[in-house]
């Protein structure tokens, strides 16, 4: 299996890694075929995210991919940041290997389940978005 360096980077030297103690969306996903399980947390302070950490139990391109995710939503809006595709963290990674990509689409599940926590947390309906948080397909690669 070839990782590209950016994925070997992000794997061995991730970014913001941790928790969020004062985080007001947090978000966690898994995979039931790997096991592996992603956390997400986030602080957001008028609609922009000014913070966030990751928690990731699992593969070397789940962390990876976590890592990336983070520094793609830091900073932005909550609307920009449920733009946010796995296809989007895997380009900015270089890409990863076909049976690696159910780990960016649990980054990208991650964000949105901490999204959605946050909505909740605010009085707003989150179904638009945890509708769109479907079971992982394993098979789908
Ligand atoms: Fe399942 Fe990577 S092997 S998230």
């Amino acid at each position: 299996m070839m990782y590209s360096e950016k994925v070997l980077d992000h794997f061995t030297n991730p970014r913001n890694v941790g928790e969020l103690p004062d985080a007001n969306g947090v978000g966690e996903v898994g995979n039931a075929k790997c096991g592996d399980i992603m956390r997400m947390y986030l602080k957001i302070e008028g609609e922009v995210i000014t913070d966030v950490r990751f928690k990731t139990f699992g593969c070397g391109a789940a962390i990876a991919t976590s890592s990336m995710a983070t520094e793609m939503v830091k900073g932005r809006t909550v609307e920009e940041a449920l733009q946010l595709t796995n296809k989007a963290v895997m380009e900015a990674l270089d890409g990863l290997p076909p049976v690696k990509v159910h780990c960016s689409v649990l980054a990208e599940q991650a964000v949105r389940a901490a999204l959605a926590d946050y909505y909740k947390r605010q009085g707003i309906d989150p179904e638009p978005i945890v509708g769109t948080i479907q079971e992982i397909d394993h098979n789908a690669g």
